[in-house]
C-alpha cells in the first residue's frame, strides 16, 4: 500500500510538516509505503490553465498522487481555511488521480482547534471524487504541541493521532482491496 502525504505548509519546520512526517512515521510502522511531498520544498508555481506543459515539479506531484492509494492532506490553519500553497497544489490535480482513494484530512492551528480547514479540505477533496475518511486530526496550539523528536508532547494528542491513522488505514485497506504490507 502506497500512501502519499501532502504537508501543505511554504513555511520550512512548520508545525503541519512536523504533524505530517509523524503521521508518515505511525503508517511506516504499520507496513506502509510512504512518500512525502513538502510544499516549502518542492514549490509549485501558481496554477494556470494557460500554461500548456506541466512544470516539473507538477509533474511529480502529479506522478505520485497517480502511485497513491491513499492521501493525507496536511495544512496550517491560514484565516479560517486551508494555506494557499494546499489548494495551488490541489488545483493540479484531478478526479483521475484521486477517485475511490481514501483521504485523511490533517491540521496544524494557531489557536484550539482548526476545525475550518478540515471543512474546506474535506469539500476539496468530495469535489476531486476522494473518499473522506470519517476521522480527521485537528491539532491546536501548533507552535507548542512537538517535542524535539517530532512527537506531539500530549499522550491524548497521540491517543487521537493513532486513532485517526488506524482509521485511515482500514478505509483505504478495505477501497483499495490491497492489504496494507503490499505495494
Ligand atoms: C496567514 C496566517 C493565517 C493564520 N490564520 C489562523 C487562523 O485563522 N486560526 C488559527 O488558529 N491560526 C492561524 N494562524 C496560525 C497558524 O495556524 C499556526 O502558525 C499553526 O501553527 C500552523 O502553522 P504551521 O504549520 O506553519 O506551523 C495563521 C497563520 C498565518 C501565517
Amino acid at each position: 500500500m502506497n500512501i502519499l502525504l501532502i504537508a501543505g505548509s511554504s513555511r520550512s519546520a512548520a508545525t503541519s510538516t512536523i504533524l505530517t512526517r509523524y503521521i508518515g512515521q505511525k503508517l511506516q510502522e504499520q507496513g506502509a509505503a510512504i512518500e512525502v511531498i513538502d510544499l516549502a520544498e518542492l514549490t509549485l508555481p501558481i496554477f494556470t490553465l494557460d500554461q500548456p506543459d506541466l512544470h516539473p515539479n507538477a509533474r511529480k506531484l502529479a506522478e505520485a498522487a497517480v502511485k497513491a492509494d491513499g492521501l493525507v492532506l496536511a495544512t496550517p490553519e491560514y484565516h479560517g481555511s486551508i494555506s494557499g500553497a494546499l489548494k495551488n497544489a490541489l488545483d493540479y490535480l484531478q478526479p483521475a488521480h484521486v477517485t475511490g482513494k481514501a483521504v485523511l484530512s490533517v491540521s496544524s492551528a494557531g489557536g484550539p482547534v482548526g476545525i475550518s480547514s478540515l471543512q474546506h479540505l474535506q469539500t476539496i477533496i468530495r469535489n476531486l471524487h476522494g473518499i473522506n475518511c470519517a476521522e480527521w486530526i485537528s491539532i491546536g496550539y501548533g507552535s507548542n504541541a512537538f517535542g524535539a523528536d517530532g512527537s506531539p508532547v500530549d499522550a491524548g494528542t497521540r491517543q487521537r493521532i493513532h486513532g485517526a491513522v488506524n482509521h485511515f488505514m482500514e478505509l483505504a485497506e478495505k477501497l483499495s482491496g490491497k492489504a496494507v504490507s503490499a505495494s
